[in-house]
Formats: C-alpha cells, structure tokens, sequence
C-alpha cells in the first residue's frame, strides 16, 4: 500500500518533471575512495556554509533597513532587542569567512588533485567564478553595518578599483554611487548582496554543480581509476558530508556565543580614518602587496602595476586548465609548485600584515 502510494507519487512527478533521470543519476553516483577522498567534502562544505548565508540573511533582512541614517541603529537593533537576533548576525558573518575559508581549501585541492583536466574544465572556470563571487559577497556584506571600519575599508577598496587603468573612473562611480562613500554605496551594496549577487551565484552554482553530476567525480593521476574502490553517494557518502555539516554547525555556533561579531561605532564621512584600516582577510596579501610595491617600476605608477598583477592573475587562475603544461605529454606539470608557492605568498603577506 505504501509502496503503491509512493510509485504514484513518483508517476506524478515524472509526468510533470521528469526527475526519475535526474533520480536516476544521483542514485548511481559513486565516490572514489583513495587516501585522498577528504578533500571531496570541501566542495560539499562550501555549499553547506552557502545555505547557511542564505536562511540567516533572509532572517536579518527582515529587520535590516538600508540607508545611513538606519542601517547601524538597525543592526543595533537586530543585536539587542530581537530575539536571538545577535546569534543570527554573528553566524552569518562567521559563516561568510568560514564559507570564503573553504572555498579556497576546495580550490586548493582541485588544483592538487588536478580535477581540473579534461573534461573538467568549465567545473573548474565556474568555481573560480564562484569564488569571485563569493569574495564580492564579502566586500557588499562589510559595508551594510555602516561603521567605522567598514566605511573606511570601503574607502580604501573602491579607491584602489579607481585606480585601475581606463574603466577605473568609472568603476570608482558605479561601486559608489558618486565620488565618494555615502548613502547611496550603502544603497548599492545592498542591491548587490541582496538581489544581484544571488542571482548570479545561483545561476553559476547551478551549472557547477550540473557539471559535477554530469561527470561524476575524478580521481587523481596518483590513483588507478580502474582499481579504486567507491563509495555510493546516496546514502553513505552523504551521510558523512551531514556529519561535516553538524561540526561546522557546531563550530558556527561556538564562534557566535564566545566572539559575538562586533558593530563598532557609526560611520561618520567627515572623522579621519581611524589607524590600522585594512580589508576582511581574504583581501589583505592583496593590500599588503600593494603597500610593499615602490611608488615607481621603471617610470611607470607601482601600484597601478600592482593591480594589473593580480588582475592578470584572476585571469590566469579562470583558465588554468586551459594552459596547463599537462596538456602537452613530456612536460613537467609546473602547477603543483605554482600552487604551494601561490599558498605561502597569502599565508606570508597575511601574517606580515597582523604582525606589523
Ligand atoms: C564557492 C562556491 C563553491 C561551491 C558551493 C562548490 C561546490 C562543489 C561541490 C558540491 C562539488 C562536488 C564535491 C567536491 O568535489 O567537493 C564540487 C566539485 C568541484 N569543484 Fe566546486 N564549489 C565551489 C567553488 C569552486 C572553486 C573556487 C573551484 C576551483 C576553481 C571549484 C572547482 C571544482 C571542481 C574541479 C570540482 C570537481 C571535483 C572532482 O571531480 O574531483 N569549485 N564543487
């Protein structure tokens, strides 16, 4: 009987949507189960934390009031009068830089685990747009507070974006508004954490994760793909993922009782910036590099240089696959160091940056 009821429950959905493939094809996955299979849960992980934005975002939405005349007394507001409102906003701002924080690990072990190959390549250019997205996430989301710090860090960010060669001017008065940080940037920002970017992230989130259900997961050059043995995704693999998601709950939630997330104190456009500005940590071997160039590189602006570096970059890391050396048998894979180098130049910088 309940069988029956079940079939014509799936007969119905079927007809309307057609899902027994789509059934059909997460009930075959399998994982590959080596000495590496770990670094599979980080893609897992990043989602995780992802959904984890989306419902406490939707929550402070409910109380958030875009402007600058509200948007801090709000947020005060969301921290002592409503209810659980203080856990809300700290597990969504831990959860932003745990989310960022797994996303590069899930890059990393991509690179390292070379799941980028053939016929990979576009998982790995819509992750690397993910990640961009994912970054500009985090610089809409510093400045809805409307303190002191993130009004001064926006500055500082949008000032560096005015710089870049022919389309910064322009780039410095479409992220603001205007000439300068005011209301309407906090306006914008918002539009662009709240509608803009979720869009977006779901339209490429969608086609990333298509991918790697249309080609199931890879298995490093290091591990024979015929002899290796699998994991059936549906129920074990997911089972542990769900057991990563409750550590990550149970993390988000210690972070946000012992450090709840600060608000500071209200922006005012015309203090002087307070000492020791710098961007949320993912930005900061970016700042600090631009700090260590000399204002001059052979006549030319160092920071402009600075700029077009890690533009060229960005760039760079989107086509990975498409330039690997790997794709030319006999040639030695140079990614691997590239990727452990390219890991101790963050690490290096950052630590320089808190430390001086
Ligand atoms: C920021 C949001 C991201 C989310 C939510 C996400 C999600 C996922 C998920 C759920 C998987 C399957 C499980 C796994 O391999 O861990 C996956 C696989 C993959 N992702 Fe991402 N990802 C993101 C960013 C990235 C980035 C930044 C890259 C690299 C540039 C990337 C490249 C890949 C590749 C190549 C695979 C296939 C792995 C394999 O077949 O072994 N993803 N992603």
């Amino acid at each position: 009987m309940k069988n029956q009821t079940i079939s014509r429950w799936g007969d119905w959905f079927e007809e309307r949507l057609g899902w027994r493939a789509v059934a059909e094809l997460i009930r075959h996955k399998e994982v590959p189960q080596h000495r590496y299979s770990l670094w599979y849960y980080f893609g897992g992980m990043t989602l995780f934390l992802f959904c984890v934005q989306v419902a406490t975002g939707i929550l402070l939405l409910l109380y958030y009031r875009p402007s600058a005349e509200t948007a801090f007394e709000s947020v005060q507001f969301i921290m002592t009068e409503v209810q659980f409102g203080w856990l809300v906003r700290s597990i969504h701002s831990w959860s932003a830089n745990l989310m960022i924080a797994a996303a590069f690990i899930h890059l990393f072990s991509t690179l390292f685990l070379r799941a980028y190959r053939k016929p990979r390549e576009l998982t790995w250019v819509s992750g690397t747009l993910l990640l961009f997205l994912a970054l500009a996430f985090g610089f809409s989301g510093y400045l809805l507070p409307w303190n002191k710090l993130a009004f001064f860090a926006t500055k500082v960010g949008t000032d560096i974006a005015g710089v870049v060669p022919l389309v910064g001017p322009f780039l410095l008065r479409f992220l603001r508004g205007g000439d300068e940080v005011t209301g309407a940037t906090l306006t914008r920002f918002f539009g662009f954490h709240v509608a803009i970017l979720p869009a977006t992230v779901t339209v490429v989130l969608g086609i990333h994760l298509y991918l790697v259900q249309k080609h199931g997961m890879s298995t490093p050059p290091s591990v024979d793909a015929r002899s290796v043995p699998t994991m059936k995704f549906i129920p074990d693999f997911l089972l542990r993922d769900l057991v990563g998601w409750l550590a990550a709950v149970t993390v988000l939630a210690a972070l946000a009782a012992i450090f709840p997330w600060e608000l500071g104190e209200k922006a005012d456009p015309f203090a002087p910036a307070p000492a020791g500005i710098r961007p949320e940590w993912y930005f900061v071997f970016m700042f600090q590099t631009l700090k260590y160039i000399p204002s001059k590189i052979l006549g030319m602006d160092g920071e402009i240089l600075g700029i077009l570096f890690f533009g060229l970059l960005a760039l760079l890391l989107v086509v990975t696959p498409f330039i690997s050396s790997e794709r030319r048998p006999g040639k030695l894979n140079l990614l691997p160091i590239v990727g452990i180098i390219a890991i101790l130049y963050i690490l290096i910088l950052s630590a320089f940056a808190y430390l001086t």
